[in-house]
């Protein structure tokens, strides 16, 4: 038979899908399972998105530009520009999902062997991505005991190699729900400066920030548009992760023109999802008033639930919506597979992601989950009920 590439076997499945065929037994067995696994909002898309798909006159479905309508671009840099980020269209390049600005990023700016860093945990997708890439993450270990807050300068320093291009973050972040302030941009701003490296911001999450704070962009800071590619995606903004629409931003000329030729090998993004996604930027601000206040609810819910138990120990989220959560148990992947295979209450199980997936060093996270709260709150309490009754079970075998 022939040979599959090096690179297709080192590969890492995606932590959050890997206990599937485990959830699909448990519901063909007549157990319902409470997803706290995957980010898929259960918040309504904007009208004004659907009605737009619904009401074109579109008679042939033609590629779009390879960077997206020019349209689109113009109003997504309006958008930008109402949160304080002066960009122009030329300086975007719309994506299918924030998912190939990813890979376009690490396209254009690493070659194979080149590493980058990343503090963990992080969306394990970057894994993915990196593999594919040929590049190798570093990771920086930040901690839930101050909420994974940006680990010291010193030791992103400490890393820092001939071969490093340069750091991602994602903030807020998945799965930490941590929110960098301006201040911590600032440092790892003039470290890539002093080390003329790339500073990536993987800021798909923007909007979902909580209790006051406000987002900073890395496309803020003056002095940084050689160095700041910022990735973004309608996906969570909008409830829209089925269009399949992102972009990649730079000021940097070179960063645009190189990403242009992955996007011209991919010809364009689709066409219906970018109507779509032109017409949710006239989303009512009472949308997000409201999703941002359902979200807090749900956080604050979520968090005195689980703090509840015993054992359990959570960092609370500041922004997005996903909470890294350790509990009284050695390893998590043993625990999220047992609830899927082996425990019910009332019929009823939850399926968590289990975090070492969102670790690229081996061992951490191996007594955490990663829980998204994008579920009702009366669903929320039930899960995590179901959790603290699974966790004494577990721990009493
Ligand atoms: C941090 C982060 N970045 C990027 C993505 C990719 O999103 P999409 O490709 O749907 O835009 C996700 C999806 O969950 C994410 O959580």
């Amino acid at each position: 038979m022939p040979s599959i590439s090096k690179k297709g076997t080192l590969m890492p499945a995606s932590p959050i899908r890997k206990l599937v065929p485990y959830a699909e037994d448990a519901k063909k067995r007549g157990t319902q399972v409470i997803h706290l696994n995957i980010g898929q909002p259960d918040i309504k898309t904007p009208k004004v998105a659907l009605d737009a798909v619904r009401n074109h006159n579109i008679e042939v479905l033609e590629y779009s530009m390879t960077q997206g309508s020019e349209m689109y671009r113009q109003k997504i840099a309006a958008y930008y520009a109402k949160q304080d980020i002066l960009v122009d269209a030329e300086d975007i390049i719309v994506t299918t999902g924030g998912s190939e600005a990813l890979s376009f990023t690490m396209g254009t700016i690493m070659d194979n062997g080149d590493e980058i860093i990343i503090p963990e945990p992080f969306y394990a997708n970057y894994n993915g991505f990196a593999t594919a890439a040929g590049v190798n993450v570093k990771p920086i270990a930040s901690s839930i005991d101050n909420n994974f807050a940006l680990p010291p300068i010193s030791k992103f320093e400490e890393l820092i190699t001939p071969k490093t291009k340069a750091i991602l973050i994602c903030n807020p972040g998945n799965p930490t729900g941590y929110l960098y302030s301006k201040e911590e941009i600032h440092q790892l701003a003039d470290l890539v400066k002093k080390h003329d490296l790339f500073l990536v911001a993987d800021e798909v999450y923007r909007e979902f920030t909580y209790d006051g704070r406000e987002h900073y962009s890395i496309l803020q800071v003056d002095g940084l548009e050689e160095h700041a590619i910022v990735v973004d995606s309608v996906s969570k903004r909008y409830s829209m992760c089925g269009a399949r629409i992102g972009c990649l931003i730079s000021k940097n000329k070179q960063v645009i023109n190189t990403a242009m030729k992955f996007a011209q090998a991919r010809l364009s993004p689709p066409t219906f999802a970018q109507i779509a996604s032109e017409a949710a930027l006239e989303t009512p601000q009472e949308y997000f008033d409201n999703v941002i206040e359902e979200y807090v609810a749900r956080r604050n819910l979520l968090i005195t639930e689980l703090n509840k138990l015993e054992g359990v120990k959570v960092a609370t989220p500041q922004g997005a919506f996903y909470c890294v959560v350790e509990l009284p148990v050695e390893d998590a992947d043993h625990f999220a597979q047992w609830l899927l295979e082996s425990f019910e209450v009332d019929e009823k199980t939850v399926m968590v992601a289990p975090a070492a997936g969102f670790y690229a060093t081996p061992g951490l996270g191996k007594n955490q989950i990663r829980i998204a709260y994008v579920l009702e709150k009366e669903q929320l309490v039930k899960a995590v009920q179901i959790l603290g009754k699974a966790l004494t079970k577990y721990n009493a075998q």
